[in-house]
Order: structure tokens, then sequence, then C-alpha cells
């Protein structure tokens, strides 16, 4: 039985006053929720600031990046350790802007992901192909590539706390959700791809979400797909009612 998960990617939008705003509505409205793990992923300005804010209650918060080294002479970067040290849980890896618009490559993936797991973070490890790669038929060998390569040297026992989040690059932002179908064939691929690698046990245990134009009034077909574990929510998670909606929609899954 996993729990589902509905996470919240802020990307680089709010203030630490408007991170604090959300956090007094949105607690007010998820007071008496249950059923479903709720992560909200910040700009790391606001890191504390949320952290703080969601203080006694269940809502855990996650870094949107971390460099693999623990630190050193890299201008910009954030380590494992010093997120760790905001009181962030989780942290998203491999987020497809990081990918185009910052170069983060496969390997560096690979390097973000090991050093995540041996520091004590659950990495939520972002996938996904382009409108081109889905148009040549490759969706599933991406998938497969990039699951393959961002795991590799991991085994069964490291993973428990991964959660995949399958966001196809030309449903982000735009609108464009992927079909219920679309996103549970992609799904079912990625299970079936951790489940070669790691075992049933272990592959049975990861999450994997769907995050692309995620809303309110498509959530439930996406969640109702056996294999979509919940959600990963850019521009419809900043505002608090529009983001509880989606919680509400997503924390009954067929698992
Ligand atoms: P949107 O929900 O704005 O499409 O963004 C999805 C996303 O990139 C979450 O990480």
């Amino acid at each position: 039985m996993r729990t589902p998960l509905i996470a919240a990617n802020w990307k680089m939008h709010k203030t630490v006053d408007e991170a604090e705003a959300f956090l007094k509505v949105f607690r007010r409205l998820t007071k008496d929720v249950t059923g479903v793990d709720i992560v909200i992923a910040p700009p790391f300005t606001a890191l504390t600031a949320v952290v703080a804010g969601v203080q006694g209650s269940s809502i855990a918060v996650a870094g949107q990046d971390i460099f693999w080294e623990a630190e050193g002479a890299f201008t910009g970067a954030i380590s494992p350790t010093l997120l760790l040290q905001t009181g962030a849980t989780h942290v998203i890896i491999g987020h497809s802007e990081r990918r185009q618009v910052f170069g983060d490559s496969d390997e560096a993936v690979n390097l973000k992901m090991r050093s995540a797991l041996d520091f004590g973070l659950a990495p939520i490890l972002c996938i996904g192909e382009t409108l081109e790669e889905r148009n040549n038929d490759e969706t599933l060998i991406v998938l497969t590539r990039q699951i393959c390569q961002g795991l590799d040297g991991l085994a069964g026992r490291n993973i428990a706390p991964l959660v995949v989040a399958y966001e196809p690059v030309w449903a982000i932002g735009t609108g464009h959700h992927a079909t219920a179908e679309q996103a549970g064939q992609a799904h079912s691929h990625i299970r079936t791809t951790l489940r070669e690698k790691f075992g049933k046990g272990a592959a049975g245990s990861c999450r994997i979400v769907y995050g692309g134009s995620v809303k309110a009034g498509n959530v439930r077909e996406l969640v109702a797909q056996p294999e979509i574990d919940g959600a990963l929510v850019g521009g419809a998670s900043l505002d608090p009612e529009s983001f509880f909606e989606i919680v509400e929609g997503g924390r009954v899954t067929t698992v």
C-alpha cells in the first residue's frame, strides 16, 4: 500500500512573505486532511520560513535541487548537508528545467541522486520525454535511459525513499496534461523498469507521481490509474486553495 504523495514545486516563485501567507491559509485548509503525504518545494530563500510554517503538521519540505559535494568551492551551489540544515527532508532532482536550462546531464543527475540518498534526503527524480521524442515514438526509450542512468550504481535497499516523477516536458506549464492513458502507460513502464532493476519489493514501494499541468479538474482521473501514486504540481500549487483542491482530489488512488 503506497500512500499518495502530492508535491508543490514553486519553482522561482514566492518571497518569504508570500510563502508565509500561503501557509497560513493552506494549514487551515489541510488541518483535517489524512491519507496523503504533502511536500512543498519552495525556492532556497524561503526554505527556513516554510519549515517553520509547517511545524506541527505532517507537511514535508523539499529543496528544488542540490549539488552532489558536501562542501567546497562551488559558487552558487547548495549541498545536501546545507539543505538538511534548513529542515528540508526531500529534494527534487533532474527536473526538466534543470536539464534544459542549466544543462544537468544524466550523469550529473546520477551524482545528485547518490549524494541525496547518502545524506538521507528523499529524492524526487524527475524524468520525461520532449514532444519531439514522443512524436518519434521514443518515449519509453527515453524513460528507460533516464531511470537507468539516473539510478546507476544504486541498489534496491537504497531506493525505499525514492519518488519518481513522470513529467512529460510538453505538458509542463502548457495547460496540456498527458491523458490518463498516456500517463498510465508511461507509469507502468517506469514500474516495470524499476522492477527489472531493483526487484519487485523495492520497486513496489517507490511512489511514481505525475507532473505536467495538473489541476483540480484533472487530478482525479490521473490518480485513478493503477500506477499513478500522486502528483508534482507547478503553477496550480502557487495558490493555497487550488493546491488544497488538488491534495483533496489526489488523496484517493486505486492502490
Ligand atoms: P506545471 O504544473 O506548471 O505544468 O509544472 C509541472 C512541473 O514542472 C512540476 O515540477
